[in-house]
């Protein structure tokens, strides 16, 4: 297809990739996951997986997304594997499934934007919670989230997608710095800090069969792997382009902004309740929307410009993690059955946003989305693709991990052999843990 769309600048790719990582997964799940997980000791397998797994997972994606340079489901078809079919069609699902949720909890960050302007969260932050995040708020600020994303992949890659993360991620960057600066000067935040960054290995090798399926799954959802988006978003790379080299610094920036992350959030909550609180407002879904807020509440007036700033930001990071979400199923039937760009996305937008409107009416069943897609969808996903790229493409994607690149003689191989090996079998063992443990779901709310 000589008119397939590229990306117009290199930068343009990086960025976008970034704003697909960076998102309500590392501002909304990380600090919580942290917080819930053993503080230090999850940041630790955290950082471990994103540079051990994660990383070599993503340029596998990578590898896989330029070979085809087809959206994610015809990739495997372009590149002769046509049985392997089933990995894009398996992350196109995974990717809308999140994405029927994840714009649920973006629609309360809206909501958030404009409760910080008026102060209306300050009074009592757990009940305003209570009566937004579910029931027809919910399910309006839901509408609108989602209609915005539609509304952005409608435009293309190009004159959507890249132009709107061009000045996303920036801005992401340097609000959440100044907000981690603001975070330090307040007294008591020192004890944030070492609960944070000082790891506890008695508690984490206690605890290894927990922490470390949730950092790893935290690590794809963070990367967003095992979803079609880094296949789709690679395949507008040139080959002249080197993927280590990006790979890497997408990583970085998203490991950078979910530590940045917990810089905020921490020391706002030991500031706040002096620990991390436990219950509802420590590790649920509600976790960043009560604790968080009731720290803005208590700055009064000032609170309203942190808060009006502070979830501005996750807003437009969560907008652009969603928008990667809706290219990949977007892109596949434009590339495929010709559709039209924007009936595409205002189409899957609706259905999606119905698919949603579950999690808006009852915070169990977003719970429930969650969970199946952290233990289960994710990990096979993820482990589906590895599995394809080590040992079934396998020399094919040395040669095109190594196109664009100066000297990677010594680092291409070993990737290959960390995909074959460490990697998959730690995604193995991801997935086993985690279904393991599947009975532990929350239960389903009946109708
Ligand atoms: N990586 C995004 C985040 O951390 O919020 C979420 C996400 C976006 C997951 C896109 C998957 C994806 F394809």
């Amino acid at each position: 297809m000589s008119d397939r769309e590229t990306w117009a600048t290199r930068v343009g790719f990086i960025l976008a990739a970034v704003g697909s990582a960076v998102g309500l997964g590392n501002i909304w799940q990380f600090p919580f996951k942290t917080s819930t997980n053993g503080g230090a000791a999850f940041v630790f397998v955290y950082l471990l997986a994103a540079f051990l797994i994660g990383l070599p997972a993503i340029l596998g994606e990578f590898v896989v997304g330029r070979r085809a340079k087809r959206n994610a489901i015809e990739a495997f078809e372009r590149i002769d594997h046509p049985a392997w079919t089933v990995i894009g069609a398996l992350g196109l699902f995974t990717g809308m499934w999140i994405l029927s949720y994840y714009s649920v909890v973006g629609g309360w960050v809206l909501r958030y934007v404009l409760g910080s302007a008026t102060g209306a969260y300050f009074g009592n932050p757990g009940d305003y919670f209570a009566s937004v995040s579910v029931g027809a708020d919910a399910v309006a600020f839901h509408a609108v989230f989602m209609a915005l994303t539609a509304g952005i992949v409608a435009f293309g890659i190009e004159d959507g997608i890249e132009k709107a993360t061009k000045v996303m991620v920036p801005s992401v960057l340097a609000i959440l710095a100044g907000l981690a600066v603001y975070a330090f000067t307040l007294d008591g935040a020192s004890a944030a800090y070492g609960y944070y960054l000082s790891p506890d290995f008695g508690y984490l090798l206690d605890n290894l069969g927990n922490i470390v399926p949730f950092a790893v799954s935290q690590a794809f959802f963070s990367l967003s792997l095992g979803m079609g988006a880094m296949i789709t978003y690679s395949s507008y790379i040139d080959e002249d382009q080197s993927l280590p080299a990006d790979g890497s610094t997408i990583v970085v920036l998203n490991t950078f902004v979910g530590l940045l992350a917990g810089l905020v959030v921490l020391p706002l909550l030991f500031v706040q309740f002096g620990s991390v609180p436990e219950g509802a407002s420590g590790g649920g879904p509600g976790a960043l929307f009560v604790s968080v807020a009731t720290a803005f509440g208590n700055l009064g007036m000032a609170g309203r410009v942190v808060g009006l700033v502070f979830f501005f930001v996750v807003l437009i990071a969560a907008l652009s993690s969603a928008i990667s979400l809706l290219e990949v199923v977007t892109s596949y039937v434009v590339d495929k059955y010709g559709y039209d760009r924007k009936v595409a996305a205002f189409g899957f937008g609706g259905v999606l946003f119905l698919v949603g409107t579950l999690a808006a009416g009852d915070t169990a069943w977003l719970g429930w989305f969650d969970t199946i897609a952290y233990k289960f969808l994710l990990p096979v996903s993820v482990l589906l693709a590895v599995y394809f790229v080590g040992w079934v493409l396998g020399p094919v994607a040395l040669d095109e991990l190594e196109k664009g690149t100066d000297d990677i003689s010594t680092f291409a191989p070993a990737w290959l052999w960390m995909i074959r090996t460490f990697v998959l079998a730690a995604v193995l063992a991801t997935l086993l843990l985690g279904v393991n443990t599947l009975y532990e779901m929350p239960a389903l709310p009946s109708f």
